[in-house]
């Protein structure tokens, strides 16, 4: 095998790179947004929507991505810096949404471990985990109380960084390849017993049942952005994430065959991620367990959820189960979070690099470890919104800046965050990099590339040429609108 000539680093094998990759891609958003988004936007119709836009553009942005890091060897900034002049700000949005979507990632990763913790410590002696409140008292009161999400996404923050500082084969590599095994088995677990309670057919209904209506009701350019939007997020793409994964990856690996695998085992986790959720909140819904009925967000994970297990299956069997599904949370959340941070990371490393000096990995890594979580402390502060007068320490962005009348994104420090990353940048990011593709470079730098792989020959480039020229860029125009729309209010569509 090829060895790596500088100290950047490189993954040992290929399947280290898969279990990395997958671990970028399998997080919050296969937990406790598909599910939920899938349910609600025509289930079955909804997941042919998806897996559509996976066929057409996932895949391909994610070759592309893969494609361009190998080439260049270099971080996302890097990367777009050699590919392009003209497009290097590219990569610098890139390097922003990786900053902005940890800082609130770690937030709500603090709060997995937080929960896991909690369903431990209820097993030892009752009301030590939770105070003895209800599961939306205890949300209430700990996402207000500011200190201890903060001391929760510091730890998440500070794992995160261990990790990183770790390098790629022996930091990033040697921990997804326990964790993400650890994750399927856990997931497994909850599967089962999630399917097996009695009513779990209502779940299965609300995430399966084909809902073609749901086009027309709510309207099929809305879902249509819905699936767009959660797939960027879901796939790690738009923002070089899967670039600086693929820098670290060798010749010798089959590009087009990985871009086609990370995908695929993505949208498993998610149906998976589905089945162990959505089962168990139909379960106790249909048996009258108050408080239980299908949402989004953060009440579903940490509301709903919470009451599944306390009340729900209540006892010892709730608290371990709930210990298992928090835990398991918590990994899908770090194994995405250090993949966030090596993309800031990787910028530094790859300067350093090529002044000649070492790649001063360890101290980079806490340096922009420690400032993305001071970015994340006003996510910690506002109480997901509530503000002052909710009793959290902070307002959300909407009274700060005066800017109450602009719905959702200000509402709360966490959807300021994300609308920039995830609503502006990462669309973006994914349409000037099918653009310098289709249209600057050529799809035959994809072609060269996968061909840099002795023997290999690429299978598909008329199908990838159309891609980028055509699907990708108008299919993300659309997201991007949609995000927008939605964020701002404007409906549009
Ligand atoms: N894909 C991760 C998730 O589903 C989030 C993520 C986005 C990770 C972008 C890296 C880059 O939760």
């Amino acid at each position: 095998m090829e060895k790596q000539t500088n100290n950047r680093g490189q993954w040992a094998s290929n399947i280290g790179f898969l279990m990395a990759a997958v671990g970028s891609a399998v997080g919050l958003g296969n937990i406790w947004g598909f599910p939920y988004k899938m349910g609600a936007n025509g289930g079955f119709a909804f997941l042919v929507v998806y897996m559509v836009l996976v066929a057409f553009a996932g895949i391909a942005i994610m070759l592309g991505e893969l494609a361009l890091g190998r080439k260049t060897g270099l971080g996302v900034i890097g990367a777009y810096q050699t590919l392009y002049k003209k497009f290097a700000w590219v990569g610098w949005l890139g390097f922003l949404s990786g900053f902005l979507i940890l800082s609130f990632y770690s937030v709500l990763g603090g709060y997995t471990l937080r929960y896991a913790f909690g369903f431990i410590m209820e097993i030892f002696s009752e009301g030590a985990g939770f105070g003895g409140m209800g599961s939306g008292e205890f949300f209430g009161a700990f996402t207000s109380s500011g200190g201890t999400s903060m001391l929760f996404h510091g730890i998440f923050m500070a794992i995160t960084v261990l990790i990183v500082m770790g390098g790629i084969e022996s930091g990033i590599e040697k921990f997804t390849k326990v964790a993400m095994p650890a994750l399927l088995i856990m997931l497994v677990v909850v599967i089962i017993r999630s399917l097996t309670l009695e009513g779990a057919s209502t779940g299965v209904a609300f995430m399966f049942a084909p809902n073609w209506e749901a086009f027309s009701e709510i309207g099929f350019m809305r879902v249509l952005k819905t699936a767009a939007g959660q797939m960027f997020f879901s796939l790690s793409l738009g923002m070089g994430c899967m670039i600086t994964y693929g820098s670290y990856l060798s010749k010798q690996e089959n590009l087009e065959k990985n871009a086609i695998i990370v995908p695929v085992v993505d949208s498993i986790f998610a149906l998976m991620a589905g089945l162990a959720v959505m089962p168990a909140v139909g379960a106790f819904m249909s048996q009258g367990v108050e408080g239980i009925s299908f949402g989004a967000g953060p009440g579903l994970l940490f509301v709903t959820l919470h009451q599944v297990f306390s009340v729900g299956m209540g006892g010892v069997i709730g608290n371990l189960f709930g210990f298992v599904f928090y835990f398991l949370v918590f990994i899908a959340a770090v194994t995405s979070a250090i993949s966030l941070l090596e993309v800031c990371t990787a910028y530094f490393v790859d300067k350093q690099v090529s002044q000649g000096k070492g790649s001063g990995r360890k101290k980079l890594t806490v340096i922009v470890g420690a400032m993305i979580f001071v970015v994340g402390i006003p996510v910690c502060l506002d109480g997901l919104g509530a503000g002052v007068a909710g009793g959290a320490m902070i307002d959300s962005p909407a009274v700060m800046f005066g800017m109450a009348e602009v719905r959702m994104a200000f509402d709360c420090w966490l959807d300021f965050y994300d609308m920039i990353a995830e609503g502006v940048f990462m669309p973006l990011g994914a349409i000037m990099m099918s653009i310098l593709i289709g249209w600057v470079l050529g799809t035959d730098v994809i072609k060269e590339e996968v061909e840099a792989t002795p023997n290999l020959l690429m299978k598909s480039y008329k199908f990838w040429d159309i891609c980028f020229k055509f699907i990708v860029p108008i299919a993300i125009t659309f997201v991007l609108i949609g995000q927008i729309d939605d964020f701002f209010g404007l409906r549009i569509f």
